[in-house]
C-alpha cells in the first residue's frame, strides 16, 4: 500500500477514529476484514470519551495512517513502566485489510514504544478464540506468556459479550 502518511492522532480526529475502530472490530462491517470480534462481542469497542482520555494521557498515544484525507488505520501505544510497552486498538479499514498496513502499524508502534518510552519489551492481550490473529502475532515475534486477564463483564463500555467465557491471553516480545 503506497501514498500513506502516518502521524499521531489529535482530538480533532476522534470522530474518524471512533468510526474506524468500530467498523474494524464490531458488527457486519467488520466481517469484510479477515479477523473481527463480531462473533464474540456486540455493542461498542470504544467511545469518544474513552478516545479523548487516551489522547490526554502522556503515557499513551494513538498512531494513525492516512490515505489522502481518509483515516484507514490506527494503533494505540502505552507505556506500562519498567521498560514495558503495550499496543492495542489496532484497526485497519475492513476493505483494505491484508495489504500490509496492519504490519506497518505494529512496526510503527514498536519504534514509538522504543523511542518515546524506552520500552525493551511489548505486551499485548487478545481473545484466545481468535486463532488466526494469534498466529499472526506469533509471526510478528510474539509468544504466549501463559498469563490470562479477565474480561470486564458488566461494563458495557467494553461491549456486550455474546458468550460467558471471555478472557484475554497475554503475549510478549522483546524489542531489539
Ligand atoms: C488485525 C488487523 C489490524 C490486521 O490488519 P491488516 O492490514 O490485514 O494486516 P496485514 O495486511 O499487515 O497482515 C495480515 C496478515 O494476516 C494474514 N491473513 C490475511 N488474510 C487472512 C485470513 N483470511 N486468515 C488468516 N490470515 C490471514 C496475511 O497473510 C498477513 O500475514 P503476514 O503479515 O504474516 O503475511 C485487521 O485485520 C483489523 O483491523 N482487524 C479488526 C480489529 C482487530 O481485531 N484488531 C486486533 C485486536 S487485538
Amino acid at each position: 500500500m503506497t501514498d500513506l502518511t502516518f502521524r499521531d492522532a489529535t482530538p480533532a480526529d476522534i470522530p474518524a477514529l471512533h468510526q474506524l475502530i468500530e467498523s474494524a472490530y464490531r458488527g457486519e462491517a467488520s466481517r469484510a476484514g479477515w479477523t473481527t470480534e463480531a462473533d464474540l462481542l456486540a455493542g461498542q469497542r470504544t467511545d469518544p470519551e474513552d478516545l479523548a482520555d487516551i489522547l490526554a494521557d502522556p503515557a499513551q498515544a494513538l498512531l494513525t495512517a492516512w490515505r489522502g484525507e481518509a483515516l484507514i488505520g490506527c494503533i494505540l501505544i502505552a507505556d506500562q513502566g519498567q521498560g514495558t510497552g503495550y499496543f492495542g486498538m489496532l484497526s485497519v479499514s475492513p476493505t483494505l485489510q491484508g495489504a500490509g498496513l496492519g504490519r506497518r502499524l505494529v512496526e510503527a508502534a514498536h519504534d514509538a514504544l522504543r523511542d518515546r518510552f524506552d520500552a525493551r519489551r511489548v505486551r499485548i492481550s487478545a481473545f484466545p478464540q481468535r486463532e488466526t490473529l494469534l498466529a499472526w502475532y506469533e509471526r510478528l515475534g510474539y509468544r504466549l506468556t501463559g498469563e490470562t486477564l479477565p474480561f470486564p463483564y458488566g461494563n458495557p463500555r467494553f461491549g456486550l459479550p455474546l458468550r460467558d467465557d471471555l478472557h484475554f491471553v497475554v503475549m510478549e516480545r522483546p524489542l531489539a
